[in-house]
């Protein structure tokens, strides 16, 4: 299993939950954070607006996946979000040693 955390403009949110949803994916989180890449003390458009990059707010979207549809689902992501600007955001991929289903106690893969 991998977890995704995929950091993303708020804007494009709704359209990659319809994307992961479309995929299967059967849960998520995401939260709202404020973040900044490489361009801090430079300028990123946010909301059709130049700013002065300090923190921008951003989306976290955490989801864990089956190996077999990881690459699937970053793809899918990266063609949804990506504009060729900076800020279009990141993935970052980690494996999952155990996953729990509380409720049944499956676990691994059938816990997702
Ligand atoms: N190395 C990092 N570790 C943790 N979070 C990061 C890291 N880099 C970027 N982020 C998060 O991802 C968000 C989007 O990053 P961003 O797309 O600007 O990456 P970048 O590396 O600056 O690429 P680009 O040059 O395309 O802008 C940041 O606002 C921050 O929340
Ligand atoms: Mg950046």
């Amino acid at each position: 299993m991998k977890k995704l955390e995929i950091i993303i403009k708020p804007g494009v949110f709704e359209k990659i939950k319809a994307v992961l949803t479309e995929l299967g994916v059967h849960g998520l989180n995401y939260s709202e954070i404020r973040g900044f890449g490489r361009q801090r003390g430079h300028k990123e458009v946010y909301r059709g607006t130049i700013m002065q990059v300090d923190c921008l707010p951003k989306i976290k979207v955490e989801v864990v996946v089956h190996d077999e549809a990881f690459e699937k689902v970053v793809d899918a992501v990266v063609s949804t979000v990506r504009t060729g600007q900076v800020g279009d955001g990141k993935i970052f991929v980690s494996d999952v040693a155990d996953a729990v289903r509380i409720r049944t106690g499956e676990r691994g893969d059938m816990a997702l």
